[in-house]
């Protein structure tokens, strides 16, 4: 412990996690967060700055945004892509500056089938029409499982055939490629959401009677066949995580028993966490919606991990350092995901670990910051007048950094 540090109290929270050969100094994970800015599809100085700023503050692992494995996997035009060799430097900037700060660089790879061709988020993702094509924003023919409209007002999508099926797979195995070359340490796969790969997963969305629907077995097939193809395409060394609905939204179909037997098949294919959401596609069954309280989807990450034998993640309304710490403790899950609490407060870890007694938690910051700060907090604590004199000793603090 170096002299200034205060007594330390251990915690789950911040401590260091080793997965395959890459290891993150705590389990303080910054959840994917689409940010609508993307140029063609490419990373901007937003995304170097707002990736660069959760680095900054502590985080263990700094997930980008989903990002689409081809152009028409995007939901909107400002969404994320890496569809394309000439995009390996943009990204390559932002990774080097998460891991110059400290943090693992994380990426999630998705494709939004039925659920693309629609604005931002603050246009509550209404479908792109033709009126739209004046301004360079054309609607898209989108794909999916079967083809239904998704939601009311969407023109219907078309169902994958075969050909179209091994297209998006091989796909999804080319941006993992890309993603190792552009230096990011942990892949996701974005099975969640209502996206493509959940529009597989759920019988409301995939009503197919050939080898990818009938059955459950069917129905997880292209999620499976994508993690192979990830798998095999992302170095042995990297981890590999899978998002999960484990449940469907209201009047949904699948289930945290059909997530349970998905997360065990994952495992089998090289899987190391399965990240538990829920939500993304609504039917007309008596499911009802997982009601949105503090840690509302930690039941899943518990009920899976125990059930499938897996690591899980665990996110949704975690915001207090105390109930993160306690799900790690009561082991139900193994890392703990944030989004919303932290755009909030980009450097709640640090904060976090201060609250929960971590002594070292300036060292969280970048050095020259902790330098800073243990120097204030040295001063800080004497008596006014003696502050003169402990600056004329600032080397011992210096030191002490
Ligand atoms: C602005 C924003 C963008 C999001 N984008 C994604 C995304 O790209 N991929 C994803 O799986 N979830 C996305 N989510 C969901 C979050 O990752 C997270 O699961 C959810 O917000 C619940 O966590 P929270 O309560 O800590 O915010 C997004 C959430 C927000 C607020």
């Amino acid at each position: 412990m170096k002299k200034s540090d205060k007594a330390n109290v251990p915690t789950r929270l911040f401590s260091p996690v080793a997965l395959r050969g890459i290891s993150a100094r705590n389990r303080v994970v910054v959840s994917p967060m689409c940010q609508y800015r993307s140029v063609d599809g490419s990373p901007t100085d937003w995304h170097l700055v707002n990736s660069g700023r959760y680095a900054i503050g502590g985080a263990g692992i700094v997930f980008y945004e989903e990002t689409a494995v081809e152009a028409r996997g995007r939901k909107s035009y400002g969404c994320a892509s890496i569809e394309r060799d000439g995009q390996i430097p943009a990204y390559r900037r932002i990774t080097d500056f998460i891991r110059a700060m400290g943090a693992v660089p994380a990426i999630q790879l998705g494709h939004s089938g039925a659920k693309g061709s629609v604005k931002g988020a603050m246009d509550e993702w209404t479908p792109l029409t033709a009126g739209d094509a004046a301004a360079g924003l054309a609607p898209w023919q989108t794909i999916s499982a079967s083809a239904h409209p998704f939601g009311t007002g969407r023109p219907p999508s078309t169902a994958m055939d075969q050909g179209e099926i091994d297209r998006v797979v091989a796909a999804f195995a080319a941006a993992a490629a890309r993603s190792h070359a552009a230096g990011f340490d942990i892949c996701e796969i974005h099975g969640a959401h209502g996206y493509l790969i959940h529009q597989f997963l759920s019988p409301v969305t995939n009503t197919r009677a050939d080898r990818y629907g009938a059955d459950r077995a069917g129905r997880m097939r292209f999620a499976l066949e994508v993690t192979e193809a990830v798998r095999a395409a992302w170095p042995a060394h990297k981890p590999l995580f899978f998002r999960v609905s484990a449940r469907d939204g209201r009047g949904g179909l699948w289930d945290i028993d059909d997530s349970v037997a998905l997360a065990g098949a994952l495992k089998e294919r090289g899987v190391d966490v399965v990240d538990c959401s829920s939500g993304g596609i609504t039917g007309t069954s008596s499911m009802p919606v997982v009601p949105r309280v503090p840690g509302y989807q930690v039941e899943f990450a518990r009920r899976i991990k125990q059930a499938a034998g897996v690591p899980t993640m665990a996110v949704g309304l975690i915001t207090e350092p105390a109930q993160a710490e306690a799900i790690l403790q009561a082991g139900d899950a193994d890392l703990i995901a944030l989004a919303r609490e932290l755009m909030f407060n980009a450097d709640w870890p640090v904060h976090a670990a201060k609250a929960l007694g971590h002594g070292a938690y300036l060292s969280l910051l970048p050095p020259d910051f902790a330098f800073r700060l243990h120097r204030r907090d040295e001063v800080g604590r004497l008596p006014f007048n003696q502050v003169g004199a402990s600056l004329a000793h600032a080397d011992a603090l210096v030191e002490s950094t």
